[in-house]
């Protein structure tokens, strides 16, 4: 029987059961900001984690991986098609994301979420220690804090959402809009990536909800106090520094440079396969740049590493269909034997390959329309151990918050773009020192850990002053 003190609850386990071709069964760790976010933390507090373990298996008993206590919880078919791609994927994402697609709504999707949600909140409270702390995470499980409080009025809720929190003017379209504010009331802290999104939770809070609030405080009509704050997430900077500087990852981004044909400049994109990431237009400003004369394939080539996801979903199935056809389409018009312009990967590599990436490229593009926060951005950053290379990033991502230095581009002006990826490209050795050392500067300084701990301490202060006025 596990009875831990701190139980992390996310939809997704930090690994994902899989197939292998030859029929049989495999890890893998999963794909996504969150899992990279929370394992670091997770590795260092000694607690448990709750998840689905990706696909449809019966269910499995708890396991250690890495040193990190797994509670699997499974899903049956009909949950994976409502719960996690129909309500989560296919109403949820587009709708906390400004529309980049349309949002579905469902009654039968909404009953699978519900049911789903009360399933985790169970599981955590089967799971959590006398007076422990729970922290659930993202879009996926909103309900769970509110569910989890009823069976378990001793423990202390945290929530983190990943993702965007939309304006009042979108999340009004939400059939269940109050549920899912009521839901997320049940929690002690209420965490979001941006300040402007905590706001957008409050003020809905006071008039959707009818609760009185003060700054990032509401006040419940049981006398419950909860925080609505922002607390921007990060990564393992010093761990993706010191893996960047070694002898293993060097080799491997020389040989990656040679393998590319060693052109004078490599660019690189990393996304999940996503349509709020915004690769079919940013992979068209790079053709066009082509087009326009300013450099050809032996100058500059573009590495794209797109990573299969939620791949049931038909806005993904379209998207994967149009990005790939653009790929094959610039290729074939700007393209020489044996060297294309664009080289296209629909995988997902480990870390150690993903760093020699990011040493390799001397500008990297993130081009989101919208993102929570967007790690890779920040992965980048933390690779360029010389101080090197350019950033070209969209306004829109959570990142651009604090890498005020990047090239910061506004995704749908194709011709700011196209400006950003020369500017980027042409930049001199001193400008890219100057802006990368302030980068790095700000990374180092507010790096996982200390997001970590500020989300926390936070939670405990709450937590505490409430405990004092019962
Ligand atoms: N990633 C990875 N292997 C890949 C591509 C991406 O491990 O082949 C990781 C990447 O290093 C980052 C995460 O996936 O940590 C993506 O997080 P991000 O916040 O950029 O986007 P999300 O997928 O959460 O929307
Ligand atoms: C984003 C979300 C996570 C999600 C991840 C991967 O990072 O914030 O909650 O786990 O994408 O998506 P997937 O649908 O594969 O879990």
């Amino acid at each position: 029987d596990l009875h831990a003190d701190l139980v992390v609850v996310a939809n997704r386990l930090p690994v994902d059961r899989v197939t292998n071709p030859d029929g049989s069964q495999g890890w893998r760790t999963s794909p996504g900001g969150l899992v990279t976010a929370i394992e670091p933390v997770l590795n260092d507090n000694d607690g448990v984690w709750i998840g689905w373990p990706g696909g449809t298996d019966e269910a499995m008993e708890p396991f250690t991986d890495n040193g990190l206590h797994l509670v699997p919880l499974s899903m049956s078919e009909q949950e994976i098609e409502e719960h996690y791609e129909g309500f989560s994927n296919a109403t949820l994402w587009p709708l906390y994301h400004d529309l980049a697609a349309r949002p579905e709504f469902h009654r039968e999707w909404w009953d699978t979420y519900q049911r789903v949600n009360r399933r985790f909140a169970e599981k955590a409270a089967e799971v959590a220690a006398e007076g422990g702390t729970v922290w659930v995470h993202d879009y996926q499980l909103q309900l769970v804090p509110a569910m989890l409080r009823e069976l378990r009025p001793d423990l202390t809720i945290g929530f983190y959402l990943h993702i965007p929190f939309p304006p009042g003017e979108l999340f009004q379209q939400l059939p269940w809009r109050r549920q899912i504010l009521e839901g997320l009331l049940g929690a002690d802290l209420v965490g979001f990536q941006l300040a402007g999104a905590a706001q957008n939770f409050i003020r809905l809070v006071r008039q959707r909800v009818g609760h009185k609030t003060h700054r990032d405080l509401v006040y419940l009509p049981d006398g419950r106090t909860v925080r609505a704050t922002a607390f921007p997430i990060s990564i393992d900077a010093r761990g993706l520094d010191e893996l960047s500087r070694t002898e293993s990852v060097v080799k491997r981004s020389e040989e990656i440079r040679e393998a590319l044909g060693n052109p004078r400049k490599v660019f690189l994109g990393v996304d999940r396969l996503d349509y709020t990431k915004g690769i079919y237009a940013r992979l068209r400003a790079f053709a066009e740049v082509i087009a326009d004369g300013h450099f050809d394939v032996d100058d500059a080539v573009f590495v794209q590493v797109a990573v299969p996801s939620r791949e049931q979903v038909e806005t993904y199935k379209v998207l994967r269909d149009e990005i790939e056809r653009l790929v094959g389409r610039i290729n074939g018009d700007h393209g020489k034997l044996g060297q294309p312009a664009i080289h296209y990967l629909h995988s997902s590599y480990p870390r150690e390959e993903m760093a020699a990436l990011y040493r390799t490229a001397d500008v990297m593009v993130v081009t989101p329309y919208r993102d929570g926060m967007n790690l890779v951005a920040k992965e980048y950053v933390a690779c360029r151990a010389n101080d090197d290379g350019a950033l070209v990033l969209s306004e829109f991502a959570g990142a651009a918050d604090e890498l005020r230095q990047a090239w910061l581009v506004n995704p749908y002006d194709l011709n700011g773009m196209k400006q950003a990826l020369l500017d980027a490209y042409r930049a001199e050795d001193r400008e890219l020192g100057r802006r990368m050392r302030a980068m790095r500067k700000t990374i180092r300084q507010h790096d996982v850990a200390a997001w970590a701990d500020s989300f926390m301490s936070s939670l405990a202060e709450v937590r505490g002053a409430h405990r004092k006025t019962l």
